[in-house]
């Protein structure tokens, strides 16, 4: 559980990779006045990620890493993190692996959002696993991170019923729609509020 102190925001720092819906969710949910997080800096694993739009048009810092050089990549983000009084890491869309070493130091404090209604559909693919599978039903979940993929306590989940003319690209779409409103209310929950 992250403790909200005082009436103060907790800072908070969204990691992407690509088209950056969920972080406009969250900084549009960041910007309410009873919301209990303040997005401060952006980090990107990809210089091309649309989603590093959202930093100029909200003036929010950014920073892109190359995270396959792991261990200096960890060095420079823990201190990066640090100089910027990150508290909370929320993953939006966020498609590396963090090092175990990272995900110790914030223990607790890293949270993800994944498109299947988790423990099922972990990793990659997976509104093509669904339909695969002819499931009824798929959807999202928010999670803490521990150091094993898509596995960490989950805070909340959303369920989407699958429609007969569901494509990957339609079942996705719908969703990212769900993602966008569970993230928010994920983070008030872990924040009792
Ligand atoms: C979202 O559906 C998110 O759940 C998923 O990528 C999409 C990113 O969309 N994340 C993962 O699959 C993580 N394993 P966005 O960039 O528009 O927020």
């Amino acid at each position: 559980m992250v403790l909200l102190v005082g009436s103060k925001k907790v800072k908070t720092a969204v990691f992407i990779s690509g088209t950056g819906s969920n972080l406009k969710s969250l900084i549009k949910f960041s910007k309410l006045k009873n919301s209990p997080i303040s997005i401060e800096l952006i980090v990107s694993s990809n210089n091309k990620a649309k989603g590093l739009i959202f930093a100029k048009s909200f003036k929010i810092k950014k920073k892109i890493f190359n995270f396959k050089k792991n261990t200096l990549v960890d060095k420079k983000l823990i201190s990066l993190l640090k100089k910027n009084n990150i508290s909370l890491i929320c993953l939006a869309g966020f498609m590396k692996i963090l090092s175990k070493e990272f995900i110790k130091k914030f223990k607790g404090k890293i949270l993800n959002i994944h498109p299947s209604l988790l423990p099922k559909y972990k990793g990659l693919n997976t509104h093509e696993r669904v339909l695969i599978n002819k499931d009824k039903y798929s959807g999202c979940t928010v999670h803490f991170v521990n150091s094993r993929l898509d596995s960490g306590k989950t805070i909340l989940q959303k369920r989407v019923i699958i429609r007969k003319k569901d494509t990957s690209k339609t079942l996705a779409k719908r969703i990212l729609m769900q993602e966008h409103k569970l993230y928010p209310k994920a983070i008030k929950k872990i924040f009792n509020l």
